[in-house]
């Protein structure tokens, strides 16, 4: 062989060999995509994880990140600073309305819905510091972690936007940050989380108001007072009326409350009824009951899902709807629930 011939040799086995690197590379990364998508949806399964311990325990195989449940530990945060602005955040999340009283228009914490500062199972907020800037359907925009926190305080708070600057805003979200520690940023669906919904309302023809009351007087008032007035944010908070959360929360989504009774209430046991214990029905006759008083308006509301996209419980008529030709007359009992127990209650002279 030539000297040339033989350089030519080497050159093209040094092409071969680099070639086979780089395809075998994008394989591995490949599949270490689809198993990081198949955690992400279905979290994984027992056969997903042999595959994943499997590669871990052979080196210099792509080892496909698992998604993991955070199990925060308050014992643990960094000492200084940062540590510091972790736990004034916990604490901001469980005494809100004492703490930050020119923000809070009502009687609630954050815990109040989001048990223990969302660290239990009720409303958890394990890792949503990886799910921000999110699109919000009812935002019709992309916002960020304090535009969602300041929509808690707006609505379910019925109070004022905690300045992004301020240190109070800096500690909750350095705590939201901590409690989502090991999740990846920028994942969709966190497994572990379950949302606070009830769809059994849309097979309803009218909710039984009657038996709503019935229930309520049973197995809720203890904790959350005859007239929904509440016993405290932590002990059991105002359900109704000024102390309670304005139309344009979350909440006052005729399925989100009745998932979030269905799931949650009430706490433990009363009245003979478990936690859990509740049908889907008698939920949804139980957030129609609550619903069906009055409590503080939203005026922004209407400007809300400004494309038109309102959910059908929404708890109010939204000004995008009716630009596209939706008729409130002809809409089922849920739609607008909130918004018209409010009017009623203001025309019989209950105004504020
Ligand atoms: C009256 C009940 C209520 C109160 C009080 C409340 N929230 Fe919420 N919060 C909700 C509901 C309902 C949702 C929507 C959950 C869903 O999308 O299923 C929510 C969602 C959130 C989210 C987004 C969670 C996620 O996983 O996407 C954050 C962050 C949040 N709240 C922060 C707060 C903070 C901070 C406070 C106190 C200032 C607070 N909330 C008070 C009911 C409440
Ligand atoms: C033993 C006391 C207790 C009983 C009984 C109870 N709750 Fe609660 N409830 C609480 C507490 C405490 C919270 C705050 C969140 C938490 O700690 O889980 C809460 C939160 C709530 C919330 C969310 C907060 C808000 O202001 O909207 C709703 C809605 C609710 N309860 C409805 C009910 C209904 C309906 C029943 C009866 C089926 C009921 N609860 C029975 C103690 C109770």
């Amino acid at each position: 062989m030539s000297s040339e011939k033989r350089m030519w040799t080497a050159i093209i086995l040094i092409l071969a060999i680099l070639l086979v690197l780089v395809v075998g590379g994008e394989i591995r990364n490949g599949l270490a995509a689809a198993q990081l998508s198949k955690n992400a949806t279905g979290g994984p399964t027992s056969a997903d994880r042999t595959t994943a311990e499997g590669s871990a325990a052979t080196p210099g195989t792509a080892q496909a990140p698992e998604i993991q449940k955070p199990k925060p530990d308050l014992s643990n945060v960094p000492d200084g600073p940062e540590g510091e602005a972790i736990k004034y955040g916990y604490e901001l999340m469980n005494k809100t309305n004492t703490l930050l009283p020119d923000y809070v228009g009502n009687r609630l914490s954050c815990s109040s819905c989001h048990a223990n500062g969302g660290m239990d199972d009720t409303s958890p907020y394990l890792g949503v510091a990886a799910v921000f800037p999110q699109y919000i359907a009812r935002s019709g925009k992309v916002i960020t972690l304090e535009d969602r926190i300041n929509g808690c305080f707006m609505r379910s708070m019925n109070g004022k936007p905690l300045p992004y600057n301020s240190d109070e805003m800096r500690a909750m979200v350095a705590y939201l940050t901590f409690i989502s520690e090991g999740v990846p940023v920028g994942i969709k669906e966190r497994p572990w989380i379950q949302k606070n919904r009830i769809d059994a309302y849309r097979n309803m023809a009218e909710p039984n108001l009657a038996e709503g009351e019935q229930l309520y007087q049973q197995a809720c008032a203890a904790c959350h007072g005859q007239n929904g007035e509440g016993t405290g944010p932590t002990t059991g908070p105002a359900l109704w009326g000024p102390d309670s959360f304005n139309v344009g929360a979350g909440i006052a989504r005729i399925g989100t409350m009745a998932g979030y009774i269905k799931r949650n209430m009430p706490l433990g046991e009363m009245g003979g009824i478990k936690q859990g214990g509740l049908t889907e029905e008698q939920a949804v006759n139980l957030a129609a009951y609550i619903l069906s008083h009055d409590r503080p308006d939203f005026e922004p509301k209407v400007k809300d899902w400004p494309n038109g996209d309102a959910p059908d419980d929404a708890a109010y008529i939204t000004e995008a709807e009716l630009n596209k030709g939706f008729d409130p007359n002809t809409a089922p009992w849920y739609k607008g629930y909130a918004e018209r127990a409010i009017k009623a209650a203001r025309a019989a002279g209950g105004a504020k």
